[in-house]
């Protein structure tokens, strides 16, 4: 598996294999992606102004994190969207992209990170907290009736920030 941050152009020239690969794994989300405020097509735009790391098996597309690193939703720099192809699961790749846009905004000396989740998703639940993500907020039933919003904060280790 190869992991790279993309660069300006190939974020455009990746457009229509994002699509794909968000609608690939759009029932995933609580709720799906195309369910949300903005559809699928209108957050592939979007993410060309965030930062995204790609997992890839040669021409293949297998994993995406999208994170920012700057506040604006989570109020602190934030990862946003993370999936894995379902045949990949469970060997690593999310974890790893999870590691390396944590790596990446330490090295902008970012000192606090923020990333959010459903109480339903034990699996992304487990991956933050095993990267030091901590939950302080709750909003209950924001995910539907009975599933909460988990906001979760990582702070670099030695870091009052
Ligand atoms: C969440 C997701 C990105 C994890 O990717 P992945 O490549 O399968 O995860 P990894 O193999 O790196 O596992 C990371 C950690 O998740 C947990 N985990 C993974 N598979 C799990 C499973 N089947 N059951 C419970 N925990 C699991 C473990 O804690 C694991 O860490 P460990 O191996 O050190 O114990 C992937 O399941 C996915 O794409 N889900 C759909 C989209 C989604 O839910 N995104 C997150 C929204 S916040």
């Amino acid at each position: 598996m190869h992991y790279r941050l993309l660069s300006e152009q190939e974020k455009k020239s990746y457009r229509e294999k994002f699509r794909r690969f968000w609608e690939s794994v759009d029932q995933d989300f609580i709720p799906p992606l195309s369910k949300r405020d903005r559809n699928i097509t209108a957050r592939v735009k979007e993410y060309e102004r965030a930062n995204i790391i790609v997992a890839e098996d040669g021409a293949d597309l297998i994993g995406v994190v999208t994170f920012w690193e700057y506040r604006s939703k989570l109020k602190s720099p934030y990862i946003d969207l993370i999936a894995v192809q379902r045949s990949f699961r469970g060997r690593g790749i999310g974890k790893k992209l999870v590691k390396k846009a944590i790596k990446f905004l330490e090295g902008k000396g970012i000192k606090k990170i923020k990333i959010s989740t459903n109480s339903a998703n034990k699996k992304a639940q487990k991956l933050h907290s095993s990267l030091g993500f901590k939950a302080y907020r709750i909003k209950k039933n924001a995910k539907g009736k009975g599933i909460h919003k988990i906001y979760m904060v990582r702070l670099q280790a030695g870091s009052n920030a």
